[in-house]
């Protein structure tokens, strides 16, 4: 005679088999995950080579679920701190690590690594290596921004791009790392 079954113990069952099949799928899915994002390691950090870009050249990164630009500009191509004509020349009421709170914005003069979301609506800003007065502006309401991505004085975007928080790692990489900007590090 069949014994009749425990309801109690078909459920532990099915939890047993649930956990197995999502610890399954995620190890399945993390080679897959790891080509998307080459540079994503475990702890959360993105590391991003540049040095194949020239003067005027940029690559976009996924970071967070956001697009960071790295972007080479030339000698110039940043207004200076005492220039007319920028909201937020000194970058004080702007969102970035302590590192980037210059005239420059960067760990380097050359070099300008930005979220790529204007300050206003939130549109993806161009490049316009081209225009080297003002060679970041928005498609969306036209704001400029100059090679710091500091915005001019007649745009409708009121603060500078937002910077994320990175170290250099070698000559011409950078690393992105997952810290608050207001934790001060940098
Ligand atoms: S979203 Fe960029 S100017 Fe409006």
């Amino acid at each position: 005679m069949l014994e009749p079954q425990n309801p109690n113990r078909r459920k532990l069952l099915l939890r047993w088999v649930q956990g197995f099949s999502i610890t399954g799928l995620g190890f399945l899915a993390y080679p897959f995950f790891k080509v998307l994002m080459p540079g994503l390691s475990e702890d959360g950090f993105l590391e991003v080579d540049y040095q194949e870009l020239a003067i005027g050249e940029w690559k976009s990164v996924s970071w967070l679920g956001r697009t960071v630009i790295v972007f080479k500009r030339g000698v110039g191509w940043t207004q200076t701190a005492e220039a007319s004509g920028l909201k937020d020349p000194l970058s004080q009421a702007s969102s970035q690590p302590q590192f980037a709170q210059n005239p420059e914005r960067s760990h380097r003069t050359d070099v300008f690594v930005f979220y790529s979301n204007c300050t206003h609506l939130g549109c993806e800003v161009a490049i316009h290596p081209d225009q080297a007065a003002a060679p970041i502006q928005c498609p969306c309401h036209e704001s400029r921004f100059d090679g710091a991505g500091r915005v001019f004085a007649e745009a409708v975007a009121s603060r500078n791009l937002e910077v994320p928080f990175y170290r250099p790692i070698a000559a011409n990489a950078i690393r992105l790392e997952r810290v608050n900007p207001s934790d001060g590090i940098g």
